[in-house]
């Protein structure tokens, strides 16, 4: 019997790594510059937490979520996102008391059952950023530049901002009654989600991908018209911090994110070397969260993006990352030459160098093709008259010159770190 992988999950092989490891440094160094200090949550979280969290009535919630009982019956989910967690790592640690303001970023798989495709998986991977503790609009901006400044560390080209404000809870309900206006004739010939929404949750409609419930929606009127006079004032010093940072943005009146806990401001970053996949990354803020999960009212403001989507958009425009290369290569004949390299190998790690030897005991010829395959800087052979002598030849794999030298691990680690070996 063999298995497959599981549909939706992925491997991410050794030869991809680099990539991750890439955009993975690229977040913490620019964590670093914004001081957002590192997070990590448990993958599994009580369901609740994402039915009150994200909404009852968001697709997430509704079709999206890999839920279980667990050994006594509680009812357990793999996180679809990190945000809720953020919310109740926030109360579970008694922050909003101790130290109210907190500037986190985390990175990880997250899960939803998802119909697979390019980009779009049931395990996924985010790199995310949360703010929790101010209200004020320069830390909406904050997380904007953030997202901006990574995306152009990164060198992705053609970055647009789509920037929208949703309004607060209480002017949720006068733009529901709005939307049920503007659908009311059309609302018989949309899907069967929109009508479902239309009663639930008319914003829950702008995000419907359907073809035939899109002309409805385009003529649809935005939030932002509809905004109170603080989140109108909010909106504005958004857009002028924008302004003034110099980061280009469109408003999108009909943006408003696929998760309930959306308050104000949202936004999504799109590259035009993304071509037609989805968003590369999302956010908003969430001043609701921290409350609906049991906290005190707490603002919060944050995004998050898809790791996966990323790699490959690097991956579809750079030449392949090269691998570190490896120091030195042992290969060996003979019995005593096998045992000699084995036990060299383990001193020249130790010391600091990257080694690899032929665990399969194989003939000469064959190890030195697998020095070449490793790109190996240098070679060493040992065989019978190097065990007995204890000398032989360092050989430069590159140029191909050869020095004679002592067959011990000082000798070898200053050899190979004076040719420039290891850094
Ligand atoms: P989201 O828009 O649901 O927001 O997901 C953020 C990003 O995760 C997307 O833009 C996309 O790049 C990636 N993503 C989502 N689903 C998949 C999937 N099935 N396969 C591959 N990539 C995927 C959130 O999750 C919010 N928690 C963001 C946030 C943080 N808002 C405030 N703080």
């Amino acid at each position: 019997m063999s298995f497959e992988l599981v549909r939706g999950m992925n491997d991410i092989l050794p030869e991809d790594v680099g990539w991750w490891r890439l955009i993975e440094r690229a977040i913490r160094d620019v964590a670093r510059r914004y001081n957002y200090r590192e997070i990590r949550f448990p993958i599994v979280e009580h369901t609740d937490l994402f039915t009150r969290g994200i909404g009852e009535g968001t697709e997430v919630v509704t079709k999206q979520m890999f839920t279980f009982p667990d050994q006594k019956g509680r009812s357990l989910t793999l996180r679809p996102e990190g945000t809720a967690s953020a919310a109740r790592a926030y109360l579970s640690h008694g922050l909003q008391a101790n130290a109210p303001f907190q500037k986190w970023f985390y990175l990880g798989p997250m899960f939803r059952y998802e119909k697979p495709q390019k980009g779009r998986h049931r395990q996924f991977h985010q790199y995310g950023v949360e703010a929790l503790g101010s209200l004020n609009p320069s830390l909406d901006v904050e997380v904007i530049a953030f997202a901006w400044t990574l995306m152009d560390g990164l060198g992705l080209g053609g970055l647009s901002l789509r920037l929208n404000s949703i309004g607060c809870s209480n002017d949720r309900d006068s733009y529901h009654e709005v939307l049920r206006a503007h659908f009311a004739d059309a609302i018989d010939s949309m899907c069967s989600d929109c009508r479902r929404r239309y009663d639930e949750n008319p914003l829950r409609i702008l995000d419907c991908k359907e073809a035939g419930c899109r002309p409805h929606i385009e003529t649809a009127p935005g939030a932002a018209e509809h905004l109170c006079d603080e989140c109108v004032e909010h909106f504005d010093d958004v857009k002028s911090l924008l302004d003034h940072l110099g980061l280009a943005y469109e408003i999108d009146p009909h943006l408003v994110r696929g998760l309930d806990y959306y308050t104000r401001t949202v936004f999504e970053l799109i590259s035009a070397d993304l071509g037609a996949q989805d968003s590369l990354l999302g956010g908003g803020r969430y001043d609701g969260l921290v409350e609906s999960v049991g906290g005190p009212p707490t603002p919060g403001v944050g995004f998050a993006g898809g790791t996966d989507r990323l790699v490959l958009v690097l991956q579809e425009r750079d030449a392949p990352i090269q691998p570190d290369r490896l120091d030195l290569f042992l290969a060996s004949i003979g019995d005593e030459g096998r045992r000699l390299v084995f036990e060299l190998a383990e001193q020249l790690r130790r010391a600091g160098l990257s080694v690899e030897l032929d665990h399969r005991a194989r003939g000469l010829r064959k190890q030195l093709t697998l020095a070449n395959q490793l790109e190996a800087r240098y070679l060493v052979v040992i065989g019978e008259d190097e065990s007995v002598s204890g000398a032989g030849k360092l050989k430069e794999m590159d140029s191909g010159e050869e020095l004679d030298v002592e067959l011990t691990a000082a000798t070898l680690v200053a050899a190979v770190k004076q040719g420039g070996g290891t850094k």
